[in-house]
């Protein structure tokens, strides 16, 4: 499929996990892709895989890396700014980089809460501010905020859950603002994803990822956690033109657990 054919993306976290995938699938379709992830050369690597796949060659696609800190203002601007001035324009922003920081209420210290709400909520104002700008002078856009099921509560995480949550109510306010704009904002809120995240989860709390991916699978309907590419999936539907007329919404994506 070439649905994102000369389409300009900008994917964060896009190093590893969701954001690779999501990044991967963008320029397999076609899209030249922003790979933006704060450890650098790790984002190159990745912007190298991506750029050398068959299928982004033959559909026009292309990758680069942005090594940045979506939490430094400056460096998202500068970043933004330069891949505008490089592409011309840019048409998807992704706000994907997270970071969770688990702890009990009693334990969790400032320092963790800040740092996951700077990197999961106030990342997503800086880049989606410094894209909109382009955006609304192109009459069009599309942003997809990657929110969590966290959001509606999950014990250890009071930080993300907060910051998952902020998502949300910050993605439907952008769909208010820039929807006259013809620029659609949405989420996705996915459950348990294999990923290096909850690698490190698992590894944090005594088990084997796999031990800890079966315990999760066992209370999920479909009776298994979902793969980064699944989630990419719902993400390039929610930038494609299929989804013209949806703004401001939240997609669970938890295999249909309650
Ligand atoms: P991951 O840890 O594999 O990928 C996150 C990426 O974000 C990494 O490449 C990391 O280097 C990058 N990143 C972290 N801080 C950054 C910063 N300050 N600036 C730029 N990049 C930064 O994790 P995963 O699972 O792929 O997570 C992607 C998103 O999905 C996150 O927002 C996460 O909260 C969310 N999510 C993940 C779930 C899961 O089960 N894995 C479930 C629900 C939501």
């Amino acid at each position: 499929m070439t649905r994102f054919a000369g389409r300009r993306a900008i994917v964060t976290g896009a190093a590893g996990g969701i954001g690779f995938a999501t990044a991967q699938r963008l320029a397999e379709e076609g899209a030249s892709v922003g790979v933006l992830d704060v450890r650098g050369p790790d984002a190159e690597h990745a912007a190298r895989q991506i750029a050398a796949s068959a299928f982004v060659s033959e559909r026009g696609g292309s990758a680069r890396a942005l090594a940045v800190d979506v939490t430094d203002e400056d460096a998202v601007e500068t970043a933004v700014a330069g891949f505008v001035s490089a592409e011309g324009g840019i048409d998807i922003l992704v706000n994907n980089a997270g970071i969770t920081r688990d702890n009990l209420i009693f334990r969790m210290t400032l320092a963790d809460w800040g740092r996951v709400l700077d990197t999961n909520l106030t990342s997503m104002f800086l880049c989606s501010r410094a894209v909109q700008r382009t955006m609304v002078a192109q009459g069009s856009g599309r942003i997809v905020n990657v929110s969590s099921r966290s959001a509606l509560g999950n014990r250890g995480q009071a930080n993300y859950a907060a910051a998952k949550a902020g998502v949300q109510g910050f993605t439907a306010t952008l769909a208010l603002e820039l929807g006259p704009f013809n620029i659609t904002v949405n989420a996705v809120a996915p459950g348990f994803v294999r990923t290096g995240m909850t690698d490190a989860t698992a590894s944090r709390t005594g088990r084997s990822p796999e031990e800890y991916r079966a315990d999760a699978a066992a209370r999920i309907p479909l009776g298994r956690v979902a793969e980064p590419e699944e989630i990419a999936a719902a993400i390039l539907f929610l930038a494609s033109d299929d989804a013209s007329y949806i703004n401001g919404q939240t997609l669970y994506l938890n295999g249909g657990a309650r």
